[in-house]
């Protein structure tokens, strides 16, 4: 059984949830992608909380990371999330550890549905490896070679990607098109 198939996510509790859709997941699941393909499906705005915080810092993540350390990037990624307004309705992507902070969890619950996109720990180190934002956006979190850290790091997040989400979507093969619609099956307009 594919490593993405183990754990089927448990349905994160009760409570009410916001009318947009916020994607969660590792770096390389394809956040961004599939984040923007929802956004042009549906007519709504689409925000990365990555972008927002490289915006307002006028650093890269990288250089965030180097300057100031991973703790400052947490603060600014948890002040950006904070900040976020239910309405109108939009698609969030945040960054892969945002729900490693359990107050991000409530904030983005508050936002919308949240939705994990998963895939195998070899194929996000692939994706990691030739996406050239890695460059940039991607600092080392471990100082571990890349596929040591992917699995390291994702073996800590599972269960709280799992924990955060209400729907779990393979992301392995499918198309981002695919992706798109397997959400909006799940989370119509319409339900928010
Ligand atoms: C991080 C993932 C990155 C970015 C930062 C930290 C992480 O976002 O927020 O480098 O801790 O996994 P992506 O998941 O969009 O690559």
């Amino acid at each position: 059984m594919a490593e993405s198939q183990q754990e089927p996510a448990r349905p994160a509790p009760e409570g009410p949830r916001g009318p947009g859709w916020v994607l969660i997941g590792f770096r390389g699941s394809g956040k961004t992608t599939v984040g923007r393909a929802l956004a042009e499906r549906l007519g709504v705005p689409f925000v990365d909380t990555d972008e927002q915080i490289v915006r307002r810092a006028g650093r890269s993540i990288r250089e965030i990371f180097a300057d100031s350390g991973e703790s400052a990037f947490r603060e600014l990624e948890r002040a950006m999330i904070a900040e976020l307004n239910p309405s109108p309705a939009k698609i969030i992507a945040v960054g892969g550890g945002a729900i490693e902070d359990r107050r991000n969890v409530a904030r983005l619950r508050k936002l919308g549905r949240i939705i994990w996109l998963d895939a195998p720990a070899a194929v996000l180190t692939a994706r990691i490896a030739a996406d050239p934002e890695t460059e940039t956006t991607r600092p080392s979190l471990t100082g571990l070679s890349p596929a040591d850290e992917v699995a390291t790091v994702l073996l800590r997040r599972r269960p709280l990607y799992a924990q955060a989400c209400d729907l779990r979507v393979d992301a392995t093969s499918d198309t981002p098109a695919v992706i798109v619609e397997v959400i909006l099956k799940a989370f119509p307009p319409a339900s928010a």
